[in-house]
């Protein structure tokens, strides 16, 4: 019988995956560019069991008890196996129990901490698998093209190169080049309605989808060199141009997908406004109502004391950039 732990972080796009060239293997219609984060992180520990048993699946609660994982969790945790487990031919029953750092009703995606983090620790468990790129192809197997990206630190791109089949994930600077903040502001941690997936099918129907695409080619590059030169004014106007654009894809698309709150508006007001007083902040979303605003290291302690006076802010998560995956010490059983 063999045992591992690990963790596997969530990251925030800059550059976003909205749109998929090919559902089946989860490629993404155009390249990303995302921030590991550090404080938002799932674990995962599993463990061999004897042939015959069936597989158990946990969910640590914030109280450290393990308890039976919910239906829609077991579920996607039991295809993510049974995808895994079909690429590298391991068989063996699994007692599998898993957790996030962060909040879970806080609206803050997991998936691609927590797929990452299964994917990391079957191949861990299992050994080096056939594959040139093991992980990011693995974690991407989810279904959860975003858990392609979480496998490395820093800032990674993710190709979704359809010629390529294991279209893996690459780092395009650790997260020593640049320690910046991710100031996370929960401003509806309720889970949404619409996932991601039926956000991708859809985003094909707006009339700006094929415009975006041609955009996103010189804004890659642009954002790349930005991030290489340190230049925050210039990453912080991709950035929120970016951003915009996904939510105006989506709100666009049809039927559409409207996911902006008043707060979600007043934070972005906000940092636009520090921004014009000279500091480094900007403010990007996922798909949902929440901000996610990224500022240098000099500048934190005041944008952080902006945003704590803003109304209509349930949460705030201190996140920054972090690592990739790591193998831990400590089990969840
Ligand atoms: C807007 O299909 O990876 O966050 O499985 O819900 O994590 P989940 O979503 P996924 O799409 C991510 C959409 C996005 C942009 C991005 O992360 O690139």
């Amino acid at each position: 019988m063999s045992k591992i732990s690990v963790s596997s972080p969530s990251n925030i796009a800059l550059i976003k995956y909205w749109g998929m060239s090919d559902t089946k293997r989860t490629l993404p219609a155009n390249r990303s560019l995302s921030m590991t984060l550090s404080r938002c992180v799932s674990l995962c520990t599993l463990e061999t069991l004897g042939d015959s048993s069936p597989d158990e699946i946990y969910w640590r609660g914030e109280d450290g008890t393990l308890e039976p994982a919910d239906p829609i969790m077991r579920l996607g945790i039991e295809d993510h196996v049974r995808r895994l487990r079909q690429c590298s031919d391991f068989w063996q029953p699994l007692r599998i129990a898993t957790t996030n750092t962060f909040p879970t009703s806080a609206g803050i995606t997991s998936s691609a901490s927590g797929f990452s983090a299964l994917a990391f620790a079957f191949a861990s468990l299992f050994g080096q698998l056939p594959s040139t790129d093991p992980l990011s192809g693995l974690a991407r197997l989810s279904g959860s093209g975003s858990a392609a990206r979480s496998v490395l630190g820093g800032f990674v791109t993710w190709p979704g190169d359809a010629d390529d089949p294991h279209s893996p994930a690459r780092q395009l600077a650790a997260a020593s080049h640049w320690p910046l903040h991710d100031i996370i502001v929960v401003v509806d941690g309720s889970a949404k309605a619409t996932s991601s997936r039926i956000g991708h099918q859809r985003a094909l129907s707006s009339p700006f989808y094929q415009r975006r695409q041609q955009l996103l080619v010189e804004r890659f590059r642009n954002l790349q060199h930005a991030i290489l030169a340190r230049d925050f004014a210039r990453v912080a106007d991709i950035v929120e141009c970016e951003a915009i654009e996904l939510h105006l894809i989506a709100m666009s698309s049809v039927p559409p997908l409207f996911y902006w709150q008043p707060a979600t508006l007043s934070v972005f007001y906000r940092v636009q406004q520090l921004r014009r007083d000279g500091l480094d902040a900007c403010t990007t979303f996922d798909a949902g109502p929440n901000a996610h605003v990224l500022c240098t290291p000099e500048h934190y302690p005041q944008v952080l004391a902006a945003i704590r006076e803003l109304d209509g802010v349930q949460q705030i998560i201190q996140d920054r950039i972090g690592e990739g995956p790591q193998v831990l010490t400590q089990a969840l059983f």
